[in-house]
């Protein structure tokens, strides 16, 4: 193949103007079908004159951009325009191949090609190298695609044979055609590709929020104006009630908590929507299937300076919390009347040992009396006897009170609470209502010893809580005792008494363990057992705890820990 040579012609743009064409190195940029020593199309060339035949191929490169600038004026998509441009171009300049490149953030980029594809990046770049016209590289034509101070990229044809002049201008008309075509879809591609990060950045984020909302221990959701759901969490989607997100965003919440009366439903959001105040309130519900308490929280979201949009209500979960708090009080006020019973039974413990010791001695004066022969009203010896009960009955409650507020120091060791109930059980055999009760015993003999126990004092309580069971029953039933060993040191002994009994109304349970609560007839119950127990047990480090179902039975569970407090 013949080539040209900028060294050999000098001319390297448009076309050739000194003539330095060499037999060597042809000139390609003469005009082919130009009488030209060098070209090396000179024998094809028509014999026409050479301004008709310049004319002629000036008309054809003119129909052939008119063409080329009708396509791309076209509304068809950029590559199928591209496509047909560079198609029409190869055509008309017989060319092996016509490609366009890109300058690309990765580098130099054949974007588009018609015909053969043996083109190579480095002459491309060769080419661009040498300057910002229509430049000659080898057998390669190399037209700059520019606009303004942008490099675009290049327009490159291939060719065995020397293009015409006009032929070159047509090349450089379409890569200036080109340039604005390319350089827009350079931008809108940047710019989609923007778009497209900033959309996965938008999306990461919801995803993150979403996240945060979901893995909130809390139910959450949020309507608009119209009571539209916009956002439901996952703890929203779980549980009995669980609603999942895709039926409930978008419909009202009227739809979606249809449980709930919705005229009530409404008045409690449009109270936040006109206040714009947070709302806060304490809900029970039994719609998991036992009761629970809910804390709700209605809070107004606005998403301008304007009034309040949306509505978020936060519902949690709060009953074990307002049980422990309950037990806390519970525990405060039991340690109060403790205090108090204390400081008053040592008043009254003072009066009684006087009563008592006044008692005794008259007693012995009317013994005197009797003996040096005065006659003794009988009843004065029954007075004398139902004083001396009634100061033991009385000495009796206030030990038992005492014992509540503060338990005895009394020895303490390792004991087993296998062997408590076994002691308490023996010492309980004759008891007559008690022989009546089928007592069912599951001991666990891997249970650990409770450090520092007084087993005195724990037969005390077990006998307490037997014995209300046998109350709570009455002639007959059974009653369970098992012990049990738990992994939690702090919980590692556990002895429970489980009575088939009347068992106790809820809102009762929190008294038993006052002093003189009793719900038993006057002379049968003191109120005083569950609050000795009460002291007992926490002397000993542990708790006692309660589950009791109205006409059903209670268990009774006092748990111990197994380390050294
Ligand atoms: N096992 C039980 N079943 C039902 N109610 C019970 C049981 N144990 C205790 N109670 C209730 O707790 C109250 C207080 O018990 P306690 O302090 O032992 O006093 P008392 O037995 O003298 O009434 C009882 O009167 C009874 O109402
Ligand atoms: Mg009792």
């Amino acid at each position: 193949m013949r080539r040209h040579d900028r060294r050999a012609c000098r001319h390297g743009v448009a076309r050739c103007q000194d003539g330095t064409d060499s037999a060597d190195f042809p000139c390609r940029a003469s005009a082919p079908g130009v009488a030209s020593a060098h070209s090396p199309r000179r024998l094809v060339t028509t014999p026409a004159s050479p301004d008709s035949a310049r004319e002629g191929r000036a008309a054809r490169a003119l129909s052939a951009l008119a063409g080329i600038s009708a396509e791309l004026a076209s509304a068809r998509a950029l590559e199928s325009t591209v496509d047909r441009a560079l198609g029409t171009l190869r055509a008309f300049l017989e060319a092996q191949q016509v490609s366009l490149w890109l300058h690309t953030p990765q580098g130099l980029a054949l974007t588009f090609t018609a015909g053969e594809d043996t083109t190579s990046e480095d002459d491309v770049r060769k080419g661009l190298r040498l300057g910002d016209s229509l430049q000659v590289v080898r057998d390669l034509e190399v037209a700059p695609i520019i606009l303004g101070d942008r490099r675009v990229g290049a327009l490159v044809v291939r060719t065995a044979r020397a293009l015409g002049d006009e032929e070159r201008m047509l090349l450089t008309a379409l890569a200036n055609l080109l340039a604005p075509e390319l350089a827009h879809a350079e931008r809108s591609r940047q710019l989609e590709v923007e778009v497209a990060a900033r959309t996965a950045e938008i999306e990461r984020g919801r995803r993150f929020t979403e996240k945060i909302i979901d893995s909130l221990p809390l139910g959450l959701y949020v309507i608009d104006r119209e009571y539209r759901i916009q956002s439901w969490n996952r703890k929203r989607e779980t549980g009995m009630q669980g609603v999942s997100r895709e039926e409930a965003i978008g419909r009202t919440i009227f739809e979606i908590l249809h449980r709930q009366p919705a005229e009530m439903l409404r008045r409690e959001f449009d109270d936040v929507f006109s206040t714009g105040r947070m709302q806060e309130y304490q809900m029970e519900s039994v719609a998991s299937g036992e009761a629970r308490t809910y804390r709700i929280t209605k809070i107004p979201m606005r998403l301008g300076d304007g009034p309040v949009s949306h509505v978020i209500t936060i519902g949690e979960d709060v009953t074990d919390w307002k049980e422990a708090q309950e037990r806390f009080s519970q525990a405060e006020k039991l340690a109060a009347i403790g205090q108090l019973a204390a400081g008053v039974m040592h008043e009254i413990n003072n009066p009684l040992a006087t009563i008592a010791a006044c008692a005794e001695s008259l007693g012995y004066r009317i013994e005197d009396l009797e003996k040096s022969g005065v006659t003794i009203a009988p009843e004065t010896l029954d007075f004398l006897g139902i004083i001396e009960n009634e100061v033991v009955r009385c000495k009796q409650i206030v030990d038992g009170l005492l014992d509540f507020s503060r338990p005895k120091q009394a020895r303490k060791e390792r004991v087993n609470l296998n062997d408590v109930v076994e002691r308490t059980l023996f010492l309980l055999k004759h008891h007559v209502r008690f022989k009546k009760l089928t007592v069912q015993t599951d001991l666990d003999p891997t249970i650990g010893r409770v450090p520092q126990a007084n087993s005195e004092q724990l037969v005390q309580v077990l006998m307490a809580l037997l014995i209300n069971a046998m109350d709570a029953m009455g002639e007959k039933g059974t009653v369970r005792i098992v012990t049990q060993s738990s992994t939690d040191p702090k919980r590692g002994a556990i002895l429970e008494v489980i009575d088939s009994g009347h068992g106790i109304a809820k809102g009762e349970i929190a008294k038993i363990f006052e002093p003189f609560y009793t719900t038993k007839a006057p002379g049968q119950g003191t109120g005083l057992g569950l609050s000795i127990c009460y002291g007992i047990v926490q002397e000993h480090g542990g708790v006692i705890e309660v589950d009791s179902t109205l006409g059903q039975g209670s268990t009774f569970r006092v748990v111990l820990p197994v380390v050294a407090q």
